[in-house]
Order: structure tokens, then C-alpha cells, then sequence
């Protein structure tokens, strides 16, 4: 009889202690405790004993009742924890975290912008390398070795005789070597200059240069073209002026000049006090980068101009470091 009563007792033990689910767990309690269960058998049995065994035998069940009744408490207990803790997980009703939506980077807002109004003049756009050969970068745009002009353009020299891109003008060689007359064509690219960093001066730096080579191409489509292009990002109000100055690879050269949409004109760091800033170099193609191509001259002429790319995005968005557009860091370019 005591031996039964403990192994009655371990068995519900095990059996609860091992239980993982509330309605298997009342099932357990029914087994032992219900009216018919193993437990309640022996209470009722009690008075069938000899005398001398029931006092025994009582304590013994009630210890084994107690035992059992306690760690069905607790092990309601824990599911109920844990099932609330699944809940967390898993409650649909919660609101959830807000992913955090990326956006474009600033340059690629205006690039994509620039892009678009040149496709409507009918440009196609072309892609080339940033490791550059002395040859495209320099001499085939008639700057051959001694020229001076190569000394206003710091440049990277690598070990295995090439540099890194100083000019989109470099890839003029590249594409009118390939294509035949007339194309129009956009270059926008990264280019790279040994110049010490800091707030108006960085060691990479996006242009977008493009070039139009066809017949009776004349120094007027030239202003036309800038002035509507320039107008198309900055709206109808800009004022531009335009200086001749000098690259080896047009003649003439021009500079144009846009009033400072910083300051208004009044003159600020931007414009370096000017109230104008230098916006899109150009000019009309020199007659021996056609030649150097392959281009008949006499037959030929055009046009090429290049846009200081991250000079636009400043203007646009009125940074006033150039650093901001190269820094990877999310609390500042979250901003645009
Ligand atoms: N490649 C020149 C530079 O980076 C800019 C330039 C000037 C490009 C005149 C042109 C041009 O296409 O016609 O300094």
C-alpha cells in the first residue's frame, strides 16, 4: 500500500514535469485528483484499512496530494509565462518597427535629373574607365607630354604606367574612335585629382561631359545648348556670362559663369567672393583631337562642354562643403 502510493506519486511527478501543454496538464490533474483518479482512489480506500496502517497511509496520501497539487500550480504557472512570452513574438497587434527607407544620393538625383534633359536634346550616354591610359586623358585630347596644361591637372600615376582619370574629356578619344559622325554624347563620370582636401576642394570630384560632333556645328549652338540646359536646372531666372579662356582640346574656350545662387551675387566662400561661379567649361572641338580620331576636320565640327557635377548638387542643395557628398555617413546624407 505505501509503496503504491510513492510510485503513484513519481509517476505524476515525471508526468508533469515532462508536461509542455495546458490541456494535457488538466488531463494529468484528472488522472491523479479527479473524481476517479489515482490519488482520490486511495482517500476514499482509506477507511477499508487496517487500523493500524491508515494513519500511515493518510499522511502518506496527503503528502503525495500536496506534492501533486503543487506542482500543478507551478506548472500552470510557467506555461502561462511562457506562452504570454511567445505572445510577444507573435501578437499581429503590435505594431511593428518602421524600416527605414533608403533614398538616392544626392549626386544621383542630379545626375539622373542631367541625364534626362540631355536624352531630350538627343544625347547617349556613354561609360568609361577610371583607370586611364596617359594617351585618352592627355595626348589624344592635344596635350602631349611637355605640355604646361598638364600641370593644372594633379595627377595620380599608378605603378603599371596608367593614372587615374583627371578629366571626363578623356573619354572623347575613347567614343569618337569608335562611333562615325554625327553623335551627340554624355560622359558622367568620377575623376581624380592629387589636390589637398578641404572645404571647396576634394580628390574626386563628378563631371558630366558632353560633346557633339556634326556638320556646320557652330560657337552659337554651343551657348544655346548651355543656356538651356543651365536654365532647365536652375530654372528660367539664372544669369550666365561667358569668358574665352583656354583648353588645348577646343579653341575657342569658353568659361561660363552662372550668378551665385548661394548668395544671391552679394559674393560668398562658394563664389569665392565674386558673385559668380564657374559652372560648365567648354568650347568648340580643336580640329586636331578630330583628327587624332580619325575625323576629317573639314568635313566635321563640334562641340564639347563639361559640367562640374558636384559644384550643381552644392548650388542645389546648398552645401557648402565639398566633403558632404563623399562621406558614408547616413546622419548627414539623410538629410537630402
Ligand atoms: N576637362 C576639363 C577639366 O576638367 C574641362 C573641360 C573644358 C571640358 C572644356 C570640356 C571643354 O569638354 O570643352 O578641367
Amino acid at each position: 500500500m505505501q509503496e503504491d502510493i510513492i510510485s503513484i506519486k513519481n509517476e505524476a511527478v515525471a508526468r508533469i514535469t515532462s508536461c509542455s501543454d495546458a490541456s494535457e496538464l488538466e488531463e494529468i490533474r484528472a488522472d491523479y485528483l479527479g473524481r476517479n483518479g489515482k490519488i482520490t482512489k486511495f482517500t476514499k480506500n482509506i477507511k477499508n484499512l487496517k487500523e493500524e496502517e491508515r494513519k500511515q497511509g493518510g499522511i502518506l496520501i496527503n503528502q503525495a496530494k500536496k506534492t501533486v497539487e503543487g506542482l500543478l500550480i507551478d506548472k500552470k504557472q510557467e506555461l502561462i509565462r511562457s506562452l504570454t512570452e511567445k505572445r510577444e513574438w507573435f501578437d499581429l497587434t503590435i505594431p511593428g518597427e518602421k524600416p527605414e527607407m533608403g533614398h538616392r544620393h544626392p549626386l544621383r538625383v542630379v545626375l539622373q535629373e542631367v541625364t534626362d534633359i540631355f536624352g531630350y536634346l538627343g544625347y547617349q550616354v556613354a561609360d568609361g574607365p577610371e583607370i586611364e591610359t596617359d594617351y585618352y586623358n592627355f595626348e589624344s585630347l592635344n596635350i602631349p607630354k611637355d605640355h604646361p596644361a598638364r600641370d593644372t591637372q594633379m595627377t595620380f600615376y599608378l605603378e603599371n604606367g596608367k593614372i587615374l582619370r583627371t578629366q571626363t574629356s578623356a573619354m572623347q578619344g575613347r567614343v569618337m574612335e569608335k562611333m562615325k559622325p554625327p553623335f551627340r554624347v554624355l560622359v558622367p563620370g568620377r575623376n581624380f585629382r592629387y589636390e589637398s582636401v578641404d572645404a571647396s576642394h576634394g580628390f574626386e570630384f563628378w563631371q558630366v561631359e558632353g560633346f557633339v560632333v556634326d556638320k556646320d556645328v557652330k560657337l552659337t549652338d554651343l551657348f544655346g545648348t548651355i543656356d538651356y540646359v543651365l536654365k532647365e536646372i536652375f530654372g528660367e531666372e539664372i544669369k550666365l556670362k561667358f569668358a574665352v579662356t583656354n583648353f588645348p582640346f577646343v579653341e575657342p574656350g569658353v568659361d561660363t559663369y552662372m550668378r551665385c545662387t548661394i548668395c544671391g551675387g552679394k559674393g560668398c566662400s562658394f563664389c569665392k567672393k565674386t558673385g559668380w561661379s564657374e559652372i560648365m567649361p567648354a568650347g568648340m572641338i580643336h580640329p586636331n583631337v578630330l583628327k587624332m580620331a580619325k575625323i576629317n576636320p573639314q568635313q566635321w565640327s563640334g562641340f564639347a562642354f563639361a559640367i562640374g557635377l558636384s559644384r550643381i548638387v552644392n548650388l542645389r542643395y546648398q552645401i557648402k562643403d565639398l566633403r558632404t557628398l563623399t562621406t558614408p555617413d547616413l546622419r548627414i546624407l539623410s538629410q537630402f
